[in-house]
C-alpha cells in the first residue's frame, strides 16, 4: 500500500508511522508535514532512514503543493495535521480554522481529484462535547462541540461527510479520546506535569481538578487506526477509546507518586473557559464490527510513559526551551 500520512512529525502522527514500519514494513509512507511548533523530525529518529519512508515538508493549507504531491498516486491518506491545543484555541482560533477545516477541505478535493482510494480523517471525541455524571458518547451521539478546537474538528468531520454522500469520496472517521505516551508535546496534560514535576516546576490544575478524561495510550490509538483503514466500512465513524476515565486529581497523583514528587508542587489555578467536564468513549462497535481493543491498561502504559520522559530528558528540554516557552509564559501568568 502506498500511503500518505499527514501531520506525520507530531505526537500521534509519529508515532503511528512508528507503528506501521513495524506491522507493515512492506508499505511506502509518505509523511506530509508542515513543522510547526508541534512538528518533530526527533520524534521519527530511527524511522527516516527507512527506504518504504519518506518525509515531505509542505501545508495542507496549499492545495498546488497538495494536488501535486496527490497526482503521484496514493491508495490512502490518513490526516493527521491539525492544531490540536485546545488552550491555544482559546488563546486564538483562526489557525484552528485554516488548518483543520480548510486544510481539510483541501485533501478532500485533492484527494477527489486525484482519484485516492480511501480518506481516513483522525477526529477527536471532542466534538461530542460534554458529559454529565453518567452515559458514553456512541457514535450516533449528537455534535456539539464547545471549545474553538472541538469546533474546528466537529466542522471537518462534517466536510468529510459531504465528501463521502455527494461526491463518492470513500471516507473514514475515528473519533478518539484522550492519548498519552512517548513523543507527546509537553503542553498537554500528562507530559507537562511529568515535566514540570521533574524539574521541580507547579502543576497548574484548573478549576476543582475533577474533570475527567477517557484515557488511552497511544499505541492503541494507532493499533485502532490501522484496523479502521484496512476493515473499517467506507461513510462510518468509529469511537477509539481505552476504557480508562480518570480526574484530573487522579492523574496528578499518579504522576507525583511514580516519580516521589510532594504534593506541594500543585497548584490550582482558574479554570479553563467552557472546561468540557466528563468525556467518556462507547467502544462498542469498533470491538464489536472490527475486533479491536487497546492491549494496554491505564497502570502499565502509565509507567512506561514516565519511565519513556525520564529516558528522553533532551527530548523535551529542547522542545520546552523553544518557542513554546512564550504561548506558556502567555497562558499561564494570567491564571
Ligand atoms: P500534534 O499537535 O502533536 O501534531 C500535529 C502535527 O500536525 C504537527 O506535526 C504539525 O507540524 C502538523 N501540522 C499542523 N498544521 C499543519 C498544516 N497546516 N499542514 C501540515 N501539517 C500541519 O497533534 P496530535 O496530538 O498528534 O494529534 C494528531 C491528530 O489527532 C489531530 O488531528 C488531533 O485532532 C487528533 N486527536 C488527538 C488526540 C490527543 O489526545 N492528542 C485525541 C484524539 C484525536
Ligand atoms: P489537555 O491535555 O489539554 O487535553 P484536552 O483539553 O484536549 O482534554 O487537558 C486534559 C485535562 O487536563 C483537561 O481537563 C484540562 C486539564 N489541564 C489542567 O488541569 N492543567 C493544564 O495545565 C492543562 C494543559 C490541562
Amino acid at each position: 500500500m502506498k500511503l500518505l500520512v499527514t501531520g506525520g512529525a507530531g505526537f500521534i502522527g509519529s508515532n503511528f508511522i512508528r507503528f506501521m514500519n513495524a506491522r507493515h514494513p512492506q508499505y511506502a509512507v509518505t509523511n506530509f508535514d508542515a513543522l510547526t511548533y508541534a512538528g518533530n523530525l526527533e520524534n521519527l529518529e530511527g524511522i527516516s532512514e527507512s527506504s518504504s519512508y519518506r518525509f515531505i515538508r509542505g501545508d495542507i493549507r496549499d492545495r498546488q503543493a497538495v494536488d501535486s504531491l496527490l497526482a503521484e498516486g496514493f491508495d490512502a491518506i490518513i490526516n493527521f495535521a491539525a492544531e490540536s491545543h485546545v488552550d491555544r484555541s482559546i488563546d486564538n482560533a483562526a489557525v484552528f480554522v485554516e488548518t483543520n477545516v480548510l486544510g481539510t477541505q483541501v485533501l478532500l478535493d485533492a484527494a477527489l481529484r486525484n482519484k485516492v482510494t480511501l480518506y481516513l480523517q483522525v477526529s477527536t471525541d471532542e466534538v461530542y462535547g460534554s458529559l454529565g455524571p453518567e452515559g458514553l458518547f456512541t457514535e450516533r451521539t449528537p455534535i456539539s462541540p464547545n471549545s474553538p478546537y472541538s469546533a474546528s474538528k466537529a466542522s471537518a468531520d462534517l466536510f468529510v461527510r459531504a465528501w463521502n454522500e455527494t461526491f463518492g469520496l470513500k471516507t473514514l472517521i475515528t473519533r478518539c479520546s484522550n492519548n498519552y505516551g512517548p513523543y507527546q508535546f509537553p503542553e498537554k496534560l500528562i507530559p507537562l506535569f511529568i515535566t514540570n514535576a521533574l524539574a521541580g516546576e507547579h502543576l497548574p490544575l484548573y478549576g476543582d481538578g475533577l474533570n475527567v478524561r477517557d484515557w488511552i495510550y497511544v499505541e492503541d490509538h494507532c493499533s485502532a487506526i490501522d484496523t479502521v483503514l484496512h476493515h473499517g466500512r467506507p461513510g462510518q465513524v468509529y469511537n477509539i477509546g481505552g476504557n480508562a476515565e480518570k480526574t484530573n486529581r487522579e492523574i496528578t497523583a499518579t504522576i507525583l507518586q511514580q516519580l516521589g514528587k510532594p504534593e506541594s508542587l500543585i497548584r490550582h489555578v482558574a479554570d479553563r473557559p467552557g472546561h468540557d467536564r466528563r468525556y467518556a468513549i462507547d467502544n462498542t462497535k469498533i470491538r464489536q464490527e472490527l475486533a479491536w481493543q487497546p492491549a494496554h491498561d491505564f497502570e502499565s502504559g502509565m509507567r512506561a510513559t514516565i519511565q519513556w520522559y525520564l529516558d528522553n530528558r533532551e527530548w523535551w528540554r529542547r522542545v520546552k526551551s523553544g518557542a513554546y516557552r512564550d504561548f506558556y509564559e502567555r497562558w499561564y501568568e494570567k491564571r
